[in-house]
């Protein structure tokens, strides 16, 4: 996507550390001059962004303050500016940045004004920056999720230091808004309506490096998204790690539930789709159920994390709910939403797990009938309560893993093809990857659907025959 959208303007409810942050990009502005002169050209910055929806609307501040200080954005790593913006939530996404640190420090021998900035949730785990400070000296600037605002000043102590830079806050409830974004996409955008977690499922490391749950005022969020609806944005997703307890803490006069603010989004002129991400079964009330099914606006999709069908399991995993009360769950909600999609994550491998906890897993996916399933190897994350607990070998995770993966395909194949025929809303996102002729588009329950348009349709609701399911995804015709 090429258009790009900046959003700087310093409104009037600007708070005192907005106006701080952007006197800072003001002196950045200056440093970065300074190296344009030098090179000859304008410096050119590298946001990679791993993990969730939330690290991606982060990576959009980033760009927005490094757009903002004259910085051209670039997709490739040989920049003069290269900001990785990590994941810790399983092993593997620790891995892969320790891979392209590597990669990247080739680059920087060859470039010595060359800058290297990582901030993110891996950031928020000692052992991570006690082993950057060991073996990745190449590396200029840490931070993480709790001071992303300071990123802006954070880069005029980079350009006026020699050393590494760490700054790491160990939790904040501080929200600063109105900071500068920049948009992957023009018509659709995340908007983050709280942070943190304070769910503590046992396996799971984000209540500890995004600490406590916090969530945004909701006029705040309000003026946020009438503001991109006037810029052009028509489709949002309202992001949160679980968005069901949105509005605990919130003062007594803007108390609002999710299902009350989901309703007071969908009010909002312009905006057409309304997307949230993700719900925790313990707290999805019939409310929201309600404003879901009596709302056209919002999305028919609801990712509705499983985790686990076992009692037992879900007891060890702290996930106050049991298979029962899932089940029941998702039948209310196909009961009220009959055209909704639900979709899920499911974590295979949990300490003390046997073949008859999977094949209770197993049994919840067959009924719940999930149009997806997000299968992940259970990943040991120091610091939980799970990592002490007894590990299940390989040779027992594997295995199942393997057989949950299948009925998981199986299941959703046979999901996949049942709106074939109908004719839906789409929103056309891009010009399809493989064949130029035609566009790819969404529909209200996030499946793609391609087929032939020409790319000025790229950003507008149209409405498309869905003419062959191909697993994933459908062939359509445009209905004029
Ligand atoms: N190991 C494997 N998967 C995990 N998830 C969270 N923590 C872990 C872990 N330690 C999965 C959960 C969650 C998704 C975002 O990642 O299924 O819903
Ligand atoms: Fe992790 Fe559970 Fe919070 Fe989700 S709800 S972020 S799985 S602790």
């Amino acid at each position: 996507m090429s258009e790009k959208v900046l959003h700087s303007v310093i409104t009037e409810n600007a708070g005192e550390e907005t106006k701080k942050q952007f006197s800072y990009m003001e002196k950045a502005e200056g440093y970065v001059k300074d190296l344009e002169k030098e090179l000859g050209r304008k410096p050119t910055a590298c946001v990679v962004t791993f993990g969730c929806q939330m690290n991606a609307r982060d990576s959009e501040k980033l760009i927005g303050i490094l757009t903002k200080i004259g910085y051209e954005q670039t997709e490739s790593e040989d920049a003069d500016f290269v900001i990785y913006n990590t994941c810790t939530v399983r092993d593997n996404a620790d891995q892969r940045v320790f891979g392209r640190l590597g990669y990247v420090s080739g680059i920087k021998k060859k470039k010595p004004w060359m800058k290297i900035a990582l901030c993110g949730c891996m950031m928020q785990e000692q052992g991570a920056i006690e082993k950057i400070q060991k073996s990745y000296r190449h590396v200029d600037l840490i931070f993480g999720t709790h001071n992303i605002f300071k990123f802006a000043e954070l880069i005029c102590t980079m350009f006026e230091s020699d050393r590494m830079i760490i700054d790491i806050w160990k939790d904040t409830d501080q929200i600063v808004e109105d900071l500068p974004i920049v948009r992957k996409y023009p018509f659709k955008s995340g908007i983050n309506i709280m942070f943190g977690c304070n769910n503590f499922c046992t396996y799971c490391i984000v209540p500890y490096v995004r600490g406590r749950e916090r969530s945004r005022n909701p006029k705040d969020i309000i003026r946020e998204i009438e503001y991109l609806a006037a810029d052009g944005v028509k489709e949002i997703m309202l992001l949160g790690q679980n968005v069901n307890s949105y509005g605990r803490g919130l003062p007594k006069e803007d108390k609002m539930s999710f299902a009350e603010l989901l309703n007071e989004v969908c009010k909002v002129d312009g905006i057409e789709r309304v997307r949230f991400m993700t719900s925790h079964p313990k707290d999805l009330s019939d409310d929201l159920i309600k404003v879901i099914a009596e709302n056209e606006k919002v999305a028919r999709h609801i990712h509705l994390p499983l985790q686990s069908g076992s009692d037992e399991i879900l007891n060890k995993m702290n996930r106050r709910y049991t298979k029962e009360s899932y089940l029941a769950l998702v039948d209310k909600i196909k009961a009220q939403i009959p055209d909704v999609s639900l979709t899920t994550d499911i974590i295979v491998g949990f300490p003390g797990e046997t073949d008859s906890d999977v094949d209770e897993t197993i049994d919840v996916v067959r009924k719940a009938e999930f149009d997806n399933a997000f299968t992940f190897i259970y990943s040991k994350r120091t610091g939980t309560p799970a990592a002490s607990m007894e590990q299940v070998p390989e040779s027992v995770s594997k295995p199942n893993f393997d057989r949950l993966l299948k009925v998981v395909q199986e299941t959703a194949k046979k999901r996949a093809s049942r709106f074939t025929g109908q004719t839906h809303r789409v929103l056309v996102e891009e010009v399809n990857e493989q064949d130029p002729s035609l566009v790819t588009g969404r529909m209200s329950n996030n499946t793609l659907v391609h087929f032939p348009a020409d790319k000025s349709l790229i950003g507008e609701f149209v409405d498309v025959k869905l003419d062959e399911c191909h697993g994933f995804y459908y062939m359509g015709t445009m209905i004029k």
